[in-house]
């Protein structure tokens, strides 16, 4: 099982709302990019890391990888859209790997238990995620009214994270089945919607958290300084 990692990482982090792109924030005295590809490093044997990074950044960010031991991780430029981004790094990807984990830049946490989980399930359906069950009550809302739409079952909703594991294949299949309509995905787990793939589903851990506003950013320093 040769796998090789994808880190779209090529975000501005509007919601975070910093003057950096989200992938250089600082978190614990090492930007959060870092963080996360020396945490997956960690959590897994990948026979390569490919990282999307911001087209205007590209300089930036290889010169912050090499000057944290992490100069094997190779850069593809991101693109307009996250799916987009993962896809220009899968060009990237050796013909030799024959699976491929994609894990998000803004989740630090990524841990050994949730890959190896996701590793062995990922075999007999070829397509895995790792998810959380929906604590809350979910409301379909009616945006143009601002009025509840319905109330979802919640015992069927889950929160997606990352990582996601694919065979390589079937991955490429769907980004070809889908053509620019793969683009707008917010997962690639979203790609198999409709196909002939099941996606395995496996337990997620709630300390896998996803930055996304300055609020992530308290609970992940928190978190990093010893507290949860
Ligand atoms: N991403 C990417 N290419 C894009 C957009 C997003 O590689 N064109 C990456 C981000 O860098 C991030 C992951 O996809 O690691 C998840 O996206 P998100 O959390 O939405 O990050 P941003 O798009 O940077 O944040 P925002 O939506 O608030 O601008
Ligand atoms: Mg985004």
């Amino acid at each position: 099982m040769k796998v090789a990692a994808i880190v779209p990482a090529a975000g501005v982090g509007k919601r975070l709302k910093t003057k950096s792109f989200k992938a250089f924030v600082q978190l614990n005295g090492k930007p959060l990019l870092v963080q996360t590809l020396l945490n997956l490093k960690k959590a897994g044997h990948f026979s390569e890391i490919v990282i999307a990074a911001h087209p205007s950044k590209l300089k930036e960010t290889r010169t912050l990888l090499d000057r944290h031991a992490l100069k094997a991780v190779k850069i593809a430029a991101g693109g307009a859209s996250r799916a987009e981004s993962v896809f220009k790094a899968l060009k990237v990807v050796s013909r030799h790997s024959d699976w491929i984990l994609v894990h998000d830049a803004a989740r630090p946490f990524v841990n050994r238990r949730l890959v190896m989980r996701l590793l062995k399930a990922v075999k007999k359906t070829g397509a895995a995620l790792c998810a959380l069950p929906a604590a809350a009550t979910v409301k379909r809302v009616a945006l143009k009214t601002q009025t509840v739409a319905r109330t979802e079952n919640r015992k069927t909703l889950y929160l997606a994270q990352t990582p996601q594991v694919f065979k390589k294949k079937l991955l490429l299949e769907r980004y070809r089945a889908l053509g620019n309509k793969a683009f707008l995905a917010t997962d690639e787990a979203a790609l198999f919607d409709g196909s002939k793939t099941r996606v395995k589903v496996v337990a997620g851990d709630a300390r896998n958290l996803k930055i996304t506003t300055p609020f992530d950013l308290r609970i992940a320093d928190y978190y990093l300084k010893g507290g949860g």
